[in-house]
C-alpha cells in the first residue's frame, strides 16, 4: 500500500509558517497594560472583601442563594459541562440566565459586571440547536488556521448570543498518549502545529478587539503538561490529571511552546492544570505560573484555577488557598466551596500568610480583561443582544462546520477506486451503530458533559441522512446498525467507533475496535459487497483487523452535527484533504507513540492522508 510519508519539507513548512505567524508584526497582540491606570482608580476603591469576590468563580448550578454573586461580590460564574438553567436547555433559558446573572452584579456596590465561562469547545456545545463542530483532533487534521480562526469566530457568535463573554477554549494541550481520554481535545501530538492551531483559535474567538460585543474571552489549557502525563499516575491509577515527568527543556519544547503563541495571540486567560510536574501540581507551582508564565512569558491576563482544583493540592482547604493564591492563580473555579474560599482568603490576608500585593497583583489582572472587554464601561448594556439569536445554529454557520468536517477526513484506505461512490448507484446500505446517531457523531463535551449517544440535540445530520440527501431519486438507502440485509447493496458504509465520554471517563487501557463494530464490517463483507468503513472517534484505535477487510477506510473523529460534509467527500464533490494530526499505532504495546520517536513504525505516520 502507497504511503504518503509526511515530508521532512512539510515539517519545515509547518515551523516556518508557525514562526511567522507568531512574528509580533503577524498581528496586533492587544497589550492588557494599556488599562492600568483605569484600573489602578477602581483598585483605590475597592473593600478587601470587594477584591476577594472578583478573584472567585462559582458554579451557576452551585449557588447556595442566587443572590450570592452579589452577596460575595463574585466576580464570575461558570456553566460547567452540565450546567444548564433550571429553565431547560433552550436559547431562551440560557440568556434569561445571563441576564438575571448580570442584575444581580448591578446591585453591588462598584457595579463590576460578571465574567460568565463555558465550556464551548467545539461550537456553543452547551445549548440545543447550537451548531457543533468537529473535535480539536479533526480541526488539527485539517492543518488550516484560517478555518479554525472562522469556526472560533463562529463559535464566539454563538455564544454572544446567550449574552456569555467566556470559552475555557481552546485547549492547547500536546497529548502524547492516546489512552488519555482528553486526546480528543487536543489539536495534535505535534507541539508546532498545536501552537499554529491554538493561536488561530484564540484570534478567532477575541477579533481584533475585544471590547467586539461579538467577541469571547478565550482561555486556553491546561498550562501546563496536561497531555504528558505518565501512565499510572492519574486518577484511579490511570492517566487524566496525573503527573508529568519530563525535564524542563523536553516541557518547554513540547508543552509550554503553545502558550507561547496563544500568548502572542493575546490570548486574556489562561486555566492551570489539574495535573502535576515532576511531582508538584500545576496549580501550585508558583515557578510555572508566575516565574515561567508571567515572569519569563509576560502574560498580562488572569490565571484561574480548574473545576475545584485547588482542594487537590492540601487536604486543608485554607492551606491549599494561600499555596494556590501565592503559587500565581488569580481567579480560583470554586464550583460550591466558594463560600469557604472567601472566608479563607480573607484570614490568610489578614494573618499576612498571602500578602495584600499578591490580591492586588490578582485582581487586576482580573479587571485589565473586563476593561479590555469594554465590560467596565458605564454606558454598556449589560444585558444580552437577544437580535444575534437568529445565528445560532443558523445555515451559514452549519455551511464552515460541513467544510471543517471535510478538510478533517482522513483517508487511510482506498483499494479498487471504491472511492468516490456514485449518487446514482442502485442500493447503498448503512451499517453500524453510529451510521445514525449525532450523539456518538459529535463525541462528549455536547448538551452534557459526557455527551451521549442517541437524538441529544437539534439540527444538523446523521450520516444516514446525509446520504440520503446526496444521492439520486432512484438510489435506494438502507439501514440496519447490525448489517443484516445488505446482499445485493451496491456497495455498504458501516459507521463504526467510540461512544461519547469526557476527561477522566474516556481513559482507557485498550484502544482495539470493538468485537461488535469488528463484527458489523466482517457481516458486511463476507455478503461480498464492497465495504467503506467510516470510524467516528476521538484518538486513533487499534483498527488493524478492519482496516484489513474494509476496502475502503476513513478516520472521521468526531465531525459534530455535519454529517453531510462526510458525504460531500464519500460522493467526490470534494476531495479528502485530511493529514493525520496524530501517529497511528499498530498497536497497543506502541503506544505512546510520536513523530519524532527514536523507534518510529506506526501504522500510519504523522501527516499520513491519501486522496483521490
Ligand atoms: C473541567 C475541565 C476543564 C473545564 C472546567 C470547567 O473539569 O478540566 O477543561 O474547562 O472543568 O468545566
Amino acid at each position: 500500500m502507497a504511503r504518503n510519508r509526511i515530508s521532512p519539507a512539510c515539517i519545515v513548512y509547518v515551523f516556518v509558517l508557525f514562526f511567522l505567524l507568531a512574528t509580533p508584526w503577524a498581528h496586533s497582540k492587544p497589550s492588557f497594560r494599556t488599562y492600568d491606570s483605569q484600573v489602578q482608580k477602581v483598585l483605590e476603591k475597592m473593600t478587601l472583601e470587594e477584591k476577594i469576590g472578583q478573584m472567585i468563580q462559582a458554579e451557576i448550578t452551585g449557588l447556595k442563594e442566587f443572590s450570592d454573586i452579589s452577596t460575595y461580590y463574585l466576580g464570575s460564574v461558570l456553566s460547567g459541562g452540565n450546567g444548564d438553567p433550571e429553565e431547560g436547555n433552550s436559547l431562551k433559558a440560557w440568556t434569561d440566565l445571563y441576564d438575571r446573572v448580570q442584575k444581580q452584579a448591578m446591585q453591588t456596590r462598584l457595579k463590576i459586571p460578571v465574567l460568565y465561562g463555558v465550556d464551548a469547545v467545539h461550537g456553543h456545545n452547551n445549548v440545543l440547536g447550537a451548531v457543533i463542530f468537529p473535535h480539536n483532533i479533526g480541526l488539527g487534521c485539517t492543518g488550516n488556521p484560517e478555518l479554525v480562526e472562522e469556526v472560533a469566530r463562529i463559535t464566539a457568535r454563538e455564544v454572544r448570543a446567550t449574552g456569555i463573554q467566556w470559552t475555557f477554549a481552546p485547549c492547547v494541550a500536546v497529548p502524547r498518549d492516546e489512552r488519555w481520554g482528553r486526546t480528543y481535545e487536543g489539536f495534535s501530538e505535534n507541539p508546532e502545529l498545536v501552537s499554529l492551531l491554538g493561536a488561530a483559535a484564540v484570534r478567532g474567538f477575541q477579533g481584533s478587539d475585544l471590547r467586539d460585543p461579538l467577541s469571547v474571552l478565550a482561555c486556553a489549557k491546561h498550562f501546563v503538561g496536561d497531555g504528558g502525563t505518565q501512565a499510572g499516575t492519574g486518577l484511579n491509577g490511570r492517566w487524566d490529571q496525573g503527573d508529568t515527568r519530563l525535564d524542563e527543556a523536553t516541557l518547554r519544547r513540547i508543552h509550554l511552546l503553545p502558550y507561547k503563541a496563544a500568548i502572542e495571540a493575546g490570548v486574556g486567560s489562561i486555566m492551570a492544570s489539574y495535573s502535576g510536574w515532576n511531582g508538584v501540581k500545576c496549580t501550585a507551582n508558583k515557578y510555572l505560573l508566575t516565574t515561567v508564565l508571567k515572569n519569563e512569558l509576560g502574560f498580562e491576563g488572569f490565571v484561574i484555577s480548574d473545576y475545584n482544583a485547588i482542594a487537590q493540592i492540601d487536604p486543608d482547604f485554607k492551606t491549599a488557598v494561600g499555596i494556590a493564591v501565592n503559587a500565581g492563580i488569580d481567579m480560583a473555579m470554586e464550583p460550591t466551596e466558594y463560600r469557604r474560599f472567601y472566608e479563607a482568603l480573607k484570614a490568610l490576608v489578614s494573618e499576612g500568610v498571602v500578602p495584600i500585593e499578591r490580591v492586588n497583583d490578582a485582581v487586576s489582572r482580573i479587571l485589565r480583561v473586563k476593561f479590555a472587554m469594554g465590560l467596565m464601561d458605564p454606558n454598556r448594556p449589560q444585558t444580552a443582544d437577544r437580535s444575534l439569536h437568529r445565528l445560532v445554529g443558523s445555515k451559514e454557520h452549519r455551511q464552515v462546520a460541513r467544510q471543517a468536517v471535510r478538510e478533517s477526513l482522513v483517508l487511510l484506505k482506498n483499494e479498487r477506486q471504491t472511492l468516490p461512490l456514485s449518487k446514482t448507484m442502485g442500493r447503498i446500505h448503512l451499517a453500524g451503530k453510529s451510521a445514525d446517531d449525532i450523539g456518538n457523531q459529535c463525541g462528549g463535551w455536547t448538551i452534557d458533559w459526557q455527551g451521549g449517544s442517541g437524538p441529544i440535540t437539534t439540527g444538523g445530520t446523521t450520516l444516514l441522512g446525509a446520504i440520503r440527501n446526496a444521492v439520486s431519486k432512484e438510489t435506494q438507502v438502507t439501514y440496519t446498525a447490525d448489517g443484516s440485509g445488505v446482499a445485493g447493496a451496491d456497495v455498504a458504509v458501516v459507521v463504526v467507533g467510540e461512544t461519547p465520554y469526557a476527561e477522566m471517563m474516556g481513559d482507557a487501557e485498550d484502544l482495539t475496535l470493538s468485537e461488535q463494530d469488528l463484527a458489523v464490517i466482517k457481516k458486511v463483507k463476507q455478503a461480498g459487497v464492497p465495504t467503506v468503513v467510516v470510524l467516528f472517534s476521538g484518538r486513533p484505535l487499534i483498527i488493524n483487523d478492519g482496516l484489513e477487510l474494509a476496502d475502503a477506510f476513513i478516520a472521521a473523529w468526531l465531525p459534530g452535527t455535519e454529517g453531510q460534509g462526510i458525504a460531500d467527500v464519500l460522493f467526490g464533490d470534494y476531495k479528502p484533504i485530511g493529514k493525520l494530526s496524530f501517529s497511528w499505532p499498530r498497536s497497543m504495546d506502541q503506544i505512546p507513540i510520536n513523530y519524532g520517536d527514536k523507534e518510529y513504525s506506526p501504522l500510519f505516520p504523522f501527516g499520513f492522508g491519501l486522496s483521490f
